[in-house]
């Protein structure tokens, strides 16, 4: 029987242990195929060091399996940040923030020389644009920031969370954008990333992953 996406994600998240360098200070991102990763790294929890967390809710499952977390100001540099993606193209691009944690996701990103994107196949595009952008922007931004959209062709609107905007792990709010294509990332996420009040754009470009372990049918193919 073909296996489920469930499945698919376990088996990502247990590839990902061979990048794990023993000794070390591992990367560690948010979502439900980073779970997977860290119920694995909880077997071999005695050969490394602990992790950087990019959220409060990685965090809490990391400390809750007995590995010791440190932040980021504690740490130099990481030899590897692993995490999760919406969306990610051939050349290594994503998408990020669908659950909402991308700015810590791209600030341990940035901290870290190599990054390994894990994900089901269902993630693999041929240009980002199809999930919905992911924003993180300071509250009074919100409208002037989705007019900008507009003006690139974007629908913009506040993520909400029981009928008011959700709040990030830093305070601030989502706009998810629909409707662009975004076929110059490194571009498109330099440009954003400068509109006055945009805390991060989900676009990881400049970040971008040099491993992909891509969960297939058959099986864990490794893009890079
Ligand atoms: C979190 O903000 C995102 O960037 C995640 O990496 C992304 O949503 C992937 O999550 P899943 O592994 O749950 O699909």
């Amino acid at each position: 029987p073909a296996l489920s996406q469930d499945e698919l994600k376990t088996l990502v998240g247990q590839a990902a242990l061979q990048y794990v360098v023993p000794g070390e200070i591992v990367g560690v991102g948010t979502g439900s195929t980073v779970n997977k990763f860290i119920d694995a790294l909880a077997t071999i929890k005695d050969q490394i060091k602990g992790a950087v967390s990019s959220s409060v809710a990685s965090t809490e499952r990391l400390q809750a399996l007995g590995i010791q977390v440190f932040d980021s100001n504690e740490v130099d540099k990481l030899s590897v940040y692993i995490d999760g993606a919406d969306e990610i193209d051939g050349a290594g691009n994503m998408v990020k923030g669908g659950g909402a944690a991308l700015t810590r996701e791209k600030i341990v990103a940035a901290q870290s020389t190599k990054f390994v994107c894990i994900a089901d196949e269902s993630k693999l595009v041929q240009t980002l644009g199809k999930f919905p952008l992911p924003v993180e922007v300071i509250p009074m931004a919100t409208q002037r920031v989705i007019a900008q959209f507009a003006a690139k062709g974007g629908k913009g609107s506040i993520r909400l969370k029981d009928g008011k905007p959700l709040v990030t792990d830093n305070g601030q709010y989502i706009v998810d954008v629909t409707g662009l294509q975004i076929t110059d990332p490194l571009a498109f996420e330099a440009e954003v990333s400068q509109w006055p009040g945009v805390v991060t754009v989900g676009v990881f470009a400049y970040q971008r992953a040099q491993v992909c372990l891509l969960g297939t049918a058959s099986g864990v193919k490794t893009l890079t």
